[in-house]
């Protein structure tokens, strides 16, 4: 009913203007732009960073605004529900916008209630444990995770989020069973891993790499192929001793379903502006974020990853019948 609401305004407001001079006048405000995690995480800080270069592309505010809750999945909600006016995004990654379909019941269709707007970048997970853990590398990580298993927590975004199934992918490869504490977001899960009350994560590069550098937490091995150009020093898991753990969390950004294509035009080349700017690149490639080629900055390159996403994605999460709690 809120969504046929909101639908029916901006129609009767999108109507009174032709498509051209609506896309001429966007954006006259401010845009939110909706983190579905805590603020201090992963998907905030790369909002944050792409906020300043969008604007100055756009000539509008981006402002963000965190709605938490259920892994991420309020806040994708809240802007499948809002007016398809191109004022109001999303912006999430793999578990959000792909594993939470097979994780919730979503009163929201992640493809048909949500238009893509740009394909950001990834980065992979890196298994991170509190300053005292006694172990110097991967091995030994895995041998003292599986002596104290029962009293291991393992810090989380919440159920389905990127963290969450990360951290199940690790406890299987392993064979143990782990405590899992759901958090609002890793910014603040970060916060109490570095202060000891959780045990480990496994985390977005992003999110742990700055923490590790200050050697406030130590890290093992990151879920890749090949070494991070950010962290040259620190093993894939293939190195380390957990051949094929390999994940990836792909970023993007979208809009309502309905936006008009000229608007959604406008946003992604606010988008592919920000990703070309040098100083954006280089905050984001510290993080050890990779950015997409341009080719695949587009609606069209997102739109078909996602759709592809699920499709080999949910069969596994389901058959793997991820608890909520
Ligand atoms: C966050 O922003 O808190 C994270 O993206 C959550 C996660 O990766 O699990």
């Amino acid at each position: 009913m809120i969504r046929l609401l909101a639908l029916l305004v901006s129609f009767v407001s999108l109507s009174a203007f032709p498509p051209g001079a609506l896309a001429q006048s966007f954006p006259s405000r401010p845009i939110v732009m909706v983190v579905p995690f805590a603020a201090g995480g992963p998907v905030d800080v790369v909002a944050r960073i792409l906020g300043e270069p969008m604007r100055k592309s756009l000539g509008q505010a981006v402002v963000i605004e965190s709605t938490t809750g259920a892994g991420g999945s309020i806040g994708v909600g809240r802007v499948a529900r809002a007016a398809p006016d191109g004022y109001t995004l999303s912006i999430g990654h793999w578990s959000t916008h792909v594993v939470n379909g097979a994780v919730y019941q979503l009163p929201y269709d992640l493809l048909k209630d949500l238009e893509p707007v740009a394909m950001i970048g990834g980065n992979p997970m890196i298994v991170v444990t509190k300053p005292n853990v006694p172990a110097a590398n991967l091995k030994e990580l895995v041998a003292w995770v599986k002596a104290n298993q029962e009293k291991v927590n393992v810090g989380t975004a919440g159920a389905g989020s990127s963290t969450h199934i990360s951290g199940i992918y690790f406890q299987n490869e392993i064979g143990a069973k782990l405590q899992f504490i759901p958090y609002k977001g890793t910014g603040p899960a970060m916060q109490d891993l570095m202060g000891g009350q959780i045990d480990m994560m496994v985390d977005q590069l992003s999110n742990s790499l700055p923490q590790v550098r200050a050697n406030r937490i130590k890290g093992y091995a990151i879920t890749a192929k090949e070494r991070s150009a950010a962290a040259p020093d620190m093993p894939t898991v293939d190195e380390a001793g957990l051949p094929g753990l390999h994940i990836s969390i792909w970023y993007g950004i979208w809009a309502p379903k309905g936006t008009p294509k000229e608007i959604v035009a406008r946003l992604n080349a606010a988008v592919v502006d920000a990703l070309a700017d040098p100083a954006t690149r280089q905050r984001l490639g510290d993080l050890g974020m990779e950015i997409v080629p341009r080719d695949r900055q587009t609606p069209e390159a997102l739109g078909a990853h996602q759709k592809a996403e699920i499709e080999k994605w949910w069969p596994i999460i389901r058959a793997a019948n991820i608890k909520l709690n």
